[in-house]
Protein backbone atom coordinates (compact mmCIF):
# COMPACT_ATOMS: atom_id res chain seq x y z
CA UNK A 1 0.00 0.00 0.00
CA UNK A 2 0.99 3.68 -0.78
CA UNK A 3 1.21 6.33 1.03
CA UNK A 4 -2.18 9.12 0.42
CA UNK A 5 -0.09 11.90 0.04
CA UNK A 6 2.79 12.26 -2.68
CA UNK A 7 5.59 13.39 -0.57
CA UNK A 8 7.30 17.00 -0.87
CA UNK A 9 11.05 17.61 -0.58
CA UNK A 10 11.92 20.73 -0.64
CA UNK A 11 16.03 22.43 -0.26
CA UNK A 12 16.41 25.78 2.19
CA UNK A 13 19.85 26.75 1.43
CA UNK A 14 19.48 29.75 3.95
CA UNK A 15 22.07 32.16 3.31
CA UNK A 16 24.48 30.38 1.16
CA UNK A 17 25.66 29.86 -2.12
CA UNK A 18 25.99 32.52 -4.86
CA UNK A 19 23.83 32.74 -8.07
CA UNK A 20 27.01 30.92 -9.83
CA UNK A 21 27.12 28.09 -7.22
CA UNK A 22 23.89 27.72 -7.84
CA UNK A 23 24.28 26.79 -11.73
CA UNK A 24 26.80 24.04 -10.63
CA UNK A 25 24.40 22.71 -7.86
CA UNK A 26 21.88 22.16 -10.48
CA UNK A 27 24.80 20.92 -13.25
CA UNK A 28 25.10 18.09 -10.94
CA UNK A 29 22.07 17.66 -9.31
CA UNK A 30 19.66 17.33 -12.55
CA UNK A 31 21.56 14.05 -14.04
CA UNK A 32 21.92 12.11 -10.45
CA UNK A 33 17.73 12.97 -10.00
CA UNK A 34 17.56 11.98 -13.42
CA UNK A 35 13.49 11.05 -14.27
CA UNK A 36 12.34 10.73 -10.77
CA UNK A 37 8.28 10.51 -10.07
CA UNK A 38 6.67 10.39 -7.50
CA UNK A 39 8.04 13.30 -5.30
CA UNK A 40 7.67 16.61 -5.69
CA UNK A 41 11.23 18.36 -5.56
CA UNK A 42 11.39 21.98 -4.25
CA UNK A 43 14.75 24.30 -4.05
CA UNK A 44 14.78 27.62 -1.87
CA UNK A 45 17.95 29.52 -2.76
CA UNK A 46 18.79 32.83 -1.79
CA UNK A 47 16.69 36.06 -4.08
CA UNK A 48 19.56 36.78 -6.36
CA UNK A 49 19.97 33.29 -7.05
CA UNK A 50 16.49 32.75 -8.39
CA UNK A 51 16.94 33.70 -11.63
CA UNK A 52 19.98 31.06 -12.01
CA UNK A 53 17.93 28.05 -10.50
CA UNK A 54 14.82 28.73 -12.68
CA UNK A 55 16.58 28.78 -15.82
CA UNK A 56 18.32 26.05 -14.71
CA UNK A 57 14.96 23.53 -13.29
CA UNK A 58 13.65 24.44 -16.68
CA UNK A 59 11.21 21.70 -17.64
CA UNK A 60 12.62 19.38 -14.80
CA UNK A 61 10.51 18.07 -11.99
CA UNK A 62 12.67 20.98 -9.58
CA UNK A 63 10.55 23.80 -8.90
CA UNK A 64 11.96 26.74 -7.04
CA UNK A 65 11.33 28.19 -3.63
CA UNK A 66 11.60 31.77 -2.49
CA UNK A 67 12.93 31.72 1.07
CA UNK A 68 10.61 34.69 2.31
CA UNK A 69 8.46 37.38 0.84
CA UNK A 70 6.67 40.97 2.09
CA UNK A 71 2.97 40.42 2.17
CA UNK A 72 2.43 43.92 -0.28
CA UNK A 73 2.83 43.65 -3.56
CA UNK A 74 4.71 46.78 -3.77
CA UNK A 75 5.82 50.16 -1.52
CA UNK A 76 8.09 51.51 0.79
CA UNK A 77 9.74 48.49 2.34
CA UNK A 78 13.14 48.47 2.14
CA UNK A 79 15.22 45.53 1.61
CA UNK A 80 11.96 43.53 0.39
CA UNK A 81 10.25 41.18 -2.16
CA UNK A 82 6.78 40.92 -3.42
CA UNK A 83 4.37 37.79 -4.70
CA UNK A 84 4.81 39.64 -7.62
CA UNK A 85 8.02 39.80 -8.18
CA UNK A 86 8.66 36.16 -6.90
CA UNK A 87 6.37 34.97 -9.84
CA UNK A 88 7.88 36.74 -12.48
CA UNK A 89 11.18 34.96 -11.70
CA UNK A 90 8.69 31.55 -12.28
CA UNK A 91 8.62 30.90 -8.39
CA UNK A 92 5.99 28.33 -7.53
CA UNK A 93 6.02 28.18 -3.80
CA UNK A 94 7.38 30.19 -0.67
CA UNK A 95 8.86 29.92 2.56
CA UNK A 96 7.23 31.71 5.45
CA UNK A 97 7.50 31.52 9.14
CA UNK A 98 10.74 29.90 9.55
CA UNK A 99 11.91 29.95 12.57
CA UNK A 100 14.88 31.68 12.19
CA UNK A 101 12.76 34.97 10.52
CA UNK A 102 10.01 34.36 13.61
CA UNK A 103 13.02 34.74 15.91
CA UNK A 104 15.89 36.77 14.13
CA UNK A 105 13.46 38.97 12.24
CA UNK A 106 10.76 39.32 14.94
CA UNK A 107 8.45 37.97 12.61
CA UNK A 108 4.52 37.83 14.28
CA UNK A 109 2.29 34.65 14.14
CA UNK A 110 -0.76 37.85 12.52
CA UNK A 111 2.38 39.18 9.86
CA UNK A 112 3.41 35.31 8.72
CA UNK A 113 -0.75 34.86 8.52
CA UNK A 114 -0.72 37.96 6.15
CA UNK A 115 2.04 36.20 3.88
CA UNK A 116 -0.13 33.09 3.58
CA UNK A 117 -3.04 35.08 2.05
CA UNK A 118 -0.95 36.88 -0.28
CA UNK A 119 0.86 33.67 -1.40
CA UNK A 120 -2.18 31.87 -2.00
CA UNK A 121 -3.71 35.63 -3.79
CA UNK A 122 -0.48 35.54 -6.08
CA UNK A 123 -0.34 31.98 -6.41
CA UNK A 124 2.39 31.00 -5.02
CA UNK A 125 2.08 27.88 -2.70
CA UNK A 126 3.55 28.27 1.03
CA UNK A 127 5.50 26.15 3.12
CA UNK A 128 4.21 27.81 6.44
CA UNK A 129 6.68 26.52 9.42
CA UNK A 130 5.28 26.05 12.66
CA UNK A 131 7.55 23.79 15.57
CA UNK A 132 8.12 24.25 19.45
CA UNK A 133 11.15 25.90 20.68
CA UNK A 134 13.31 23.31 23.33
CA UNK A 135 11.69 25.81 26.44
CA UNK A 136 8.11 25.11 24.69
CA UNK A 137 9.03 21.02 24.69
CA UNK A 138 10.32 21.32 28.55
CA UNK A 139 7.43 22.69 29.40
CA UNK A 140 5.09 20.72 27.95
CA UNK A 141 3.41 23.37 26.22
CA UNK A 142 4.29 21.36 22.42
CA UNK A 143 1.12 21.35 21.28
CA UNK A 144 -0.48 24.48 22.54
CA UNK A 145 2.09 25.76 20.25
CA UNK A 146 1.42 24.02 17.36
CA UNK A 147 -2.16 25.07 17.68
CA UNK A 148 -1.48 28.43 18.26
CA UNK A 149 0.48 28.74 15.24
CA UNK A 150 -1.69 26.56 13.13
CA UNK A 151 -4.19 28.46 13.81
CA UNK A 152 -3.02 32.03 13.20
CA UNK A 153 -1.02 30.71 10.41
CA UNK A 154 -3.93 29.45 7.94
CA UNK A 155 -6.41 32.30 9.68
CA UNK A 156 -8.61 33.28 6.56
CA UNK A 157 -7.03 30.11 4.56
CA UNK A 158 -10.36 28.07 2.54
CA UNK A 159 -9.91 24.55 2.72
CA UNK A 160 -8.80 24.65 -1.11
CA UNK A 161 -6.27 27.04 -0.78
CA UNK A 162 -5.49 24.81 2.66
CA UNK A 163 -4.82 21.67 0.46
CA UNK A 164 -2.21 23.81 -1.82
CA UNK A 165 -0.63 25.03 1.13
CA UNK A 166 2.08 22.76 2.53
CA UNK A 167 3.07 22.70 6.51
CA UNK A 168 6.76 22.11 7.65
CA UNK A 169 7.09 21.13 11.40
CA UNK A 170 10.29 22.35 12.82
CA UNK A 171 11.12 21.59 16.31
CA UNK A 172 13.15 24.74 16.44
CA UNK A 173 15.90 23.06 18.49
CA UNK A 174 16.60 20.45 15.92
CA UNK A 175 17.66 22.92 13.06
CA UNK A 176 20.80 22.98 12.59
CA UNK A 177 22.16 21.64 15.59
CA UNK A 178 22.19 17.89 14.21
CA UNK A 179 19.75 16.84 17.40
CA UNK A 180 16.35 15.53 15.19
CA UNK A 181 13.31 14.53 16.94
CA UNK A 182 13.27 10.74 17.25
CA UNK A 183 10.91 9.29 13.86
CA UNK A 184 8.04 8.68 17.58
CA UNK A 185 7.75 12.36 18.20
CA UNK A 186 8.13 13.44 14.73
CA UNK A 187 5.25 11.24 13.86
CA UNK A 188 3.32 12.46 17.91
CA UNK A 189 3.83 16.04 16.50
CA UNK A 190 2.71 15.46 12.62
CA UNK A 191 -0.68 12.93 13.71
CA UNK A 192 -1.43 16.74 16.15
CA UNK A 193 -1.26 18.76 13.36
CA UNK A 194 -3.36 16.53 11.03
CA UNK A 195 -6.01 16.26 13.94
CA UNK A 196 -5.73 20.36 14.36
CA UNK A 197 -6.41 20.68 10.71
CA UNK A 198 -9.34 18.57 10.58
CA UNK A 199 -10.90 20.49 13.29
CA UNK A 200 -10.33 23.44 11.41
CA UNK A 201 -11.18 22.14 8.30
CA UNK A 202 -12.88 18.42 7.69
CA UNK A 203 -11.26 15.20 7.16
CA UNK A 204 -10.93 14.95 3.89
CA UNK A 205 -9.17 18.36 3.55
CA UNK A 206 -6.85 17.13 6.68
CA UNK A 207 -5.73 13.80 5.02
CA UNK A 208 -4.91 15.63 1.70
CA UNK A 209 -2.04 18.27 3.25
CA UNK A 210 1.06 17.40 3.48
CA UNK A 211 3.00 18.03 6.94
CA UNK A 212 6.91 18.12 6.08
CA UNK A 213 9.83 17.08 8.52
CA UNK A 214 12.49 19.17 8.97
CA UNK A 215 15.24 20.04 11.30
CA UNK A 216 18.59 17.96 11.05
CA UNK A 217 17.64 15.53 8.18
CA UNK A 218 20.14 13.32 6.89
CA UNK A 219 20.29 10.73 4.51
CA UNK A 220 20.85 8.62 7.42
CA UNK A 221 17.61 9.68 9.70
CA UNK A 222 15.90 10.23 6.24
CA UNK A 223 14.43 6.72 5.35
CA UNK A 224 12.85 6.51 9.13
CA UNK A 225 11.67 9.63 9.89
CA UNK A 226 9.93 8.85 5.99
CA UNK A 227 8.49 5.88 7.44
CA UNK A 228 6.18 7.70 9.42
CA UNK A 229 2.41 7.48 8.40
CA UNK A 230 1.95 11.24 9.32
CA UNK A 231 5.32 12.39 7.35
CA UNK A 232 5.20 13.64 3.94
CA UNK A 233 8.91 14.74 3.10
CA UNK A 234 11.12 16.92 4.42
CA UNK A 235 12.41 20.49 4.82
CA UNK A 236 16.28 20.21 4.72
CA UNK A 237 18.56 23.30 5.67
CA UNK A 238 22.52 21.79 5.57
CA UNK A 239 22.53 18.68 3.78
CA UNK A 240 20.77 19.86 1.15
CA UNK A 241 23.35 22.15 0.24
CA UNK A 242 25.38 19.23 -1.66
CA UNK A 243 23.41 17.27 -4.22
CA UNK A 244 24.31 13.68 -3.22
CA UNK A 245 23.01 13.71 0.11
CA UNK A 246 19.95 15.90 -0.90
CA UNK A 247 18.76 13.55 -4.17
CA UNK A 248 19.67 10.16 -0.96
CA UNK A 249 17.14 12.24 1.04
CA UNK A 250 14.54 12.52 -1.68
CA UNK A 251 14.98 8.24 -2.23
CA UNK A 252 14.62 8.16 1.35
CA UNK A 253 11.16 9.85 0.95
CA UNK A 254 9.87 7.92 -2.82
CA UNK A 255 10.85 4.34 -1.28
CA UNK A 256 8.94 4.98 1.97
CA UNK A 257 5.80 6.48 -0.02
CA UNK A 258 5.78 3.56 -2.09
CA UNK A 259 6.15 1.44 0.92
CA UNK A 260 3.56 2.91 2.35
P1 LIG B 1 18.65 21.90 8.97
O1 LIG B 1 17.65 23.11 8.64
O2 LIG B 1 18.28 20.75 8.06
O3 LIG B 1 20.04 22.44 8.65
O4 LIG B 1 18.48 21.56 10.40
C1 LIG B 1 16.29 22.89 8.40
C2 LIG B 1 15.57 24.20 8.20
O5 LIG B 1 15.92 25.18 8.88
O6 LIG B 1 14.64 24.31 7.37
Amino acid sequence: MSKPRKPIVAANWKMFKTPSETADFFKTFLPVLGNMDGVDVVIAPPFPCLPAASEHAGKSIVRIAAQNMHPESSGAFTGEVSAIMLRELYVTYVIVGHSERRTLFGETDAFINRKVLTAHASNLKPILCIGETLEERDGGLVKEVLSRQLAAGLAGVSADDAIETVLAYEPVWAIGTGRTATSAQAQEAHAFIRSELEKMYDAPTARRMRIQYGGSVKPNNAAELSAQPDVDGFLVGGASLESGSFFEIIRAAVQASVEG
